[in-house]
């Protein structure tokens, strides 16, 4: 497993009087890098030193090319296995991730469990199981059913079968909650937990980030000491819950996930970001659009991780792992998501 996002780090000779100090121009350790660089940015001759250092070498966040890249499995090895089950986790361990994904939502008993969409009938027997518990919703010129997890017990959903949609020889795979990801994961891969609809659990009472932040303090992840084994970077595309994370869970990296720039990614609103955010986390196609946006959040003290590789789906490239390698190694993004980890190409 890679530590957390790296980037260049040395030994620099400070003015007399100064003692040298070992030297990482942005987050070489997520739990530690801000109080050490504050407490370096504190001591005024530093300062200047280090502002002199980083102009000359093109910015604070300048990397060197052979940082090493992260891996996120998308929602485990789910090019593999059945999404957000232990077999899918499991592979994206035995493919070496850095980083394990989960998309989490909550059940009507306040569990946080791992599952991309708010509603289970894509990934389950639900409809089987529960025929009638379903909410009917407006579709595409007819009403569609839809069993969301908000209105199942973790117990009623326990029932359910998460493999067999995928491939019968997965059927008996349960629902995974976030605690059993955590000890599945933890000290063997990084985690990277995504709040995925906390405007939906609101509208239903339910407090999604509270129940987040106090199971990620009760194990203790959002610790230094926990950090550096098992990191964990926290994601979200609804910015009021990036920003609230910011405050809650300050020691722990999050990215701002992003479907579209908007009006437009400027060096302003990059800026805005960084205020609350530790990297961006785009869609692949935002910045095939617009490649100038990887220099330009790194150059703001951003990370760029970007979303979704797979083999199933490589754009122009005949291969993922082309399609990834030009992503990590031309337009030099620090991370990405994808679900085939054995076909990403470290360096
Ligand atoms: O979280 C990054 C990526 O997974 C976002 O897309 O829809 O697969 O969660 P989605
Ligand atoms: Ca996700």
């Amino acid at each position: 497993m890679n530590p957390g996002h790296k980037y260049a780090t040395g030994n620099i000779a400070l003015p007399a009087g100064i003692a040298s100090y070992s030297f990482g121009l942005a987050n070489t350790d997520p739990s530690t890098v801000g109080a050490y660089n504050s407490r370096m940015l504190s001591d005024p001759r530093i300062s200047v030193f280090l502002f002199a250092v980083a102009a000359l070498s093109g910015g604070f966040a300048a990397r060197a090319a052979d940082t090493p890249r992260q891996l996120i499995a998308h929602r485990g090895a789910s090019g593999y296995a059945p999404e957000h089950t232990r077999a899918a986790y499991q592979l994206a361990l035995d493919q070496r991730a850095d980083y394990v994904e989960q998309d989490l939502a909550v059940t009507r008993d306040g569990v946080l469990i791992c599952l991309h969409d708010d509603t289970l009938e894509r990934t389950s027997n639900v409809a089987e199981v529960f025929p009638d518990r379903f909410t009917a919703a407006a579709g595409r010129g007819a009403t569609v059913k839809r069993w969301f997890a908000i209105d199942f017990t973790l117990d009623e959903i326990r029932r359910l079968d998460t493999g067999r949609w995928f491939n019968a020889k997965f059927a008996g795979e349960r629902i995974v909650t976030w605690q059993e990801a955590i000890e599945l994961v933890r000290g063997k891969a990084g985690l990277y937990p995504e709040l995925k609809s906390p405007p939906l659990y609101t509208s239903r009472g339910v407090d999604m980030v509270t129940l987040f932040v106090e199971s990620v303090k009760k194990n203790g992840l959002d610790r230094p000491e926990s950090l550096k084994t098992t990191p964990m970077i926290i994601q979200s595309f609804d910015e009021p819950t990036v920003r609230r994370v910011a405050q809650e869970l300050p020691s722990v990296p999050r990215i701002l996930l992003m479907e579209s720039f908007g009006s437009g990614m400027t060096d302003a609103r990059l800026r805005d970001i960084k205020t609350f955010a530790t990297g961006i986390g785009p869609a692949k196609a935002l910045l095939e659009a617009q490649p100038d946006v990887v220099k330009r959040a790194q150059a703001s003290g951003l990370t760029v991780t970007a979303y979704t590789f797979r083999s199933s789906n490589s754009g122009r490239f005949p291969t993922v792992r082309d399609e990834m390698s030009h992503y990590l190694y031309t337009l030099g993004i620090d991370a990405l998501f994808t679900d085939n980890p054995d076909q990403f190409p470290r360096k």
